[in-house]
Order: C-alpha cells, then structure tokens, then sequence
C-alpha cells in the first residue's frame, strides 16, 4: 500500500474490534519506528508506556472520558515527557555516543556544551514545550508506520492530564503524559470509518512565497 492510500485508508479509530489482538511482532515493528524516529538532538526526551493492566486502563477509560479506544484497543500507549531534562540528560546522551560511534568522549565534547548551553536557554515549562514536539513526531511517525502496515491507531488529548499522571504516578518518575494513543483492528461497526475526511482545501494549505 503506498502511503497515500494508507492515508486514505486510516482515520482516527473510535471503536476497535477486541476478537483481533495484534501480535508481538506488529507491535515490536511499530515500537520500532518510534525508537528510531528522529529528535531534536538525539535525546528522545519521552517514553511510550504499553499499559496492559485491566484495572489501569479502567481508569484511564475515566480519565478520558470513557472514550471506547480504551477499552477496545488492541494496544494502549500513554506518550510521556521528561520533566527534568537537564545537564545529565545531554551526559548520559554523550556518553552513549562515545560508545556507540567508538570515538573519545573528547571529540563530543563541543557537542555537549552547544545542547547544553541551547537547553539552559529553556524555563521548565519550556523545556516540557520541547519535549512534548519531539514526542509528538514520534506520534506522527507512528501514524504513518500503522496505517502503512494495516493497522488502525488513535492519537487522543482529550483526558485529564492530572488524573492520568496520577494513575501511572507519573510525577514521581520526572514524567508527564503528553498523549494517549490507542492501536488495534477497527470494529466493522465503526460509524466513524465511513465518515469522509474534512480537510484544507491544497490552495489553504499549501503556499508558495
Ligand atoms: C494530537 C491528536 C489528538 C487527538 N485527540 C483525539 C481524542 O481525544 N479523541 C478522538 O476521538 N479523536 C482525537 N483525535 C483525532 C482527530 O479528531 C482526527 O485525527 C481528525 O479529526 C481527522 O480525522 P481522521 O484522523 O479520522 O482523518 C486526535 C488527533 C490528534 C492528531
């Protein structure tokens, strides 16, 4: 399928079908493409928690408004970001460079003080604005891998930031959710499969200067 008609195949699924589960290795494919989508200086300052835990996602149905994505999702992810990206987030980035790329940490370390001095630009709040963007790419690179392999996805913000935090005491672990995002096989009586697209016209969405 080329990603065109993937696009025109995929919408924001509302109900999945709970008697088709993905495998292991769907999910492995896609978590894949998350870990490889790129981010603002490499640091990937989010995590994609799988929640799998029955009682969990009964209160995370809550906290989203009983939106059924929940419930009848093969998969549920809840995209965090970190709330403490500081001088040792860029470390343990470099540090990993030094490995990976086999150079001396020295040669990295311009690199390191250039991140840095960016990030120290940032208020907490802004740091989290930066982050939640890095996330949200990855996002849309999941997007695109699902409905290029067939499979429905549902990016959702509409929860109760504070409530899904505290039902995955997300605080505590310098995290906060950013997006929920549901995975899984439409239900065949999914109204809103049929529903056609509303979009920008080319003319309003596209401009030349
Ligand atoms: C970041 C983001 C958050 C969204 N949150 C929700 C949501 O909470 N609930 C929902 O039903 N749809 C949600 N949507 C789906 C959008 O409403 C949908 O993508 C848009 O109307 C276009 O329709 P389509 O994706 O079916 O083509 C969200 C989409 C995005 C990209």
């Amino acid at each position: 399928m080329s990603l065109v008609n993937a696009f025109e195949w995929r919408y924001a699924t509302k109900k999945y079908d709970t008697s088709r589960p993905l495998s292991e290795e769907q999910v492995e494919d896609l978590l894949r493409v998350v870990q490889l989508a790129p981010s603002s200086y490499g640091l990937q300052p989010y995590q994609f928690i799988t929640v799998t835990d029955p009682a969990k996602l009964e209160q995370i149905s809550r906290a989203a408004s009983g939106q059924p994505q929940i419930t009848t999702a093969s998969r549920v992810l809840v995209v965090a970001v970190e709330t403490n990206i500081n001088e040792d987030t860029v470390k343990a980035y470099i540090d990993k460079a030094a490995i990976v790329r086999e150079t001396d940490r020295q040669n990295l370390e311009a690199r390191e003080q250039f991140v840095n001095a960016k990030l120290s630009g940032l208020s907490p709040a802004q740091k989290v604005e930066w982050a939640e963007k890095q996330a949200f790419l990855a996002v849309g690179i999941l997007v695109s891998a699902a409905a290029e392999a067939g499979i429905d996805a549902s990016p959702m913000e509409g929860f109760d930031r504070s409530q899904l935090d505290q039902i995955l005491d997300l605080r505590a672990k310098n995290l906060q959710s950013a997006l929920l995002f549901a995975l899984g096989y439409r239900s065949a009586d999914d109204e809103f499969a049929r529903i056609p697209k509303v979009r920008k016209t080319k003319e309003e969405l596209f401009t030349t200067v």
